[in-house]
């Protein structure tokens, strides 16, 4: 651990710079979930348009994923467009589309020589692009032997519509009320094989949720941090996993 100077607000401000041996040692969460927010106003601070800001976000990505693999991490969540997205600009939806595509098709060889495997969790609806689905398509092909990680890009999802997919497939399947549990719930969402997260992670200083994983955060741990995403690196994933193991999970019982 090293202490590192850094300008925050034009002060210069200590701040510890970690390092995935200082927190190695606790107990590692085996799914961490982020919510990539701020990428707007990291580029409003730089008089720059919305999308330079996503762009931006790229290399975050790319070093929370190095982080949670020097860590050990199984499970990655990331949520990169919502079902409720679509609202936004059309032409930040445009972008955000092209983005997503194109950011498989410089990053996936990468990801996939690392051992990460590539999945999505979301509608494959009539407004995600054909050439899109493609490229997701032929991600998940590439690096479905992966286990090292599995890296689940949430995309036009929404915690409400997985739910709502999850009940109509119980539905179609002809379940008697009588059966309806959480567990025939759960055994219908996008991916059963995925343990619930254990750490949430959201950037920017919101405190919400915006529809991430509605069923599967009900125990979560989450951390809210004031960095914005396109300055967030492993090293924050370290500091929240930290927070993490200072947690005390319950689980509703008593300890
Ligand atoms: C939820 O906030 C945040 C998201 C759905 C993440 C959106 C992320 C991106 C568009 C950038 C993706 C970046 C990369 C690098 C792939 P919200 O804005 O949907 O919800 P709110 O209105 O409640 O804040």
């Amino acid at each position: 651990m090293h202490d590192d100077q850094v300008s925050a607000g034009g002060e210069q401000a200590q701040q510890e710079v970690l390092s995935a041996a200082d927190v190695a040692e606790g107990p590692v969460p085996a799914h961490v979930a982020c919510v990539m927010d701020g990428n707007g106003r990291w580029a409003a601070r730089r008089g720059l348009p919305r999308t330079e800001g996503h762009a931006a976000g790229e290399a975050a990505l790319l070093d929370a994923v190095e982080g949670a693999l020097e860590l050990g991490i199984p499970w990655i969540t990331m949520y990169a467009f919502s079902t409720e997205n679509w609202r936004r600009p059309p032409e930040e939806v445009r972008y955000l589309m092209g983005f997503n595509e194109s950011l498989l098709m410089r990053r996936r060889d990468e990801l996939n020589e690392k051992g990460v495997r590539i999945r999505f969790a979301g509608r494959r609806d009539w407004r995600v692009p054909k050439r899109v689905l493609t490229r997701m398509d032929e991600s998940i092909e590439l690096t479905k032997r992966n286990r090292r990680c599995t890296l689940t890009m949430a995309f036009n999802y929404g915690g409400r519509a997985e739910i709502v997919d999850a009940v109509r497939d119980l539905v179609a399947d002809g379940v008697k009320p009588e059966k309806v549990t959480e567990k025939a719930i759960r055994s219908h969402l996008y991916f059963p094989d995925q343990p619930d997260p254990d750490l949430v992670i959201r950037t920017s200083g919101e405190h919400r949720i915006s529809n991430f994983l509605l069923w599967q955060l009900a125990y979560s741990e989450l951390v809210f941090t004031e960095v914005l995403w396109p300055d967030f690196r492993r090293t924050h994933l370290f500091e929240a996993v930290r927070d993490f193991q200072r947690r005390q999970r319950r689980y509703g019982g008593v300890t």
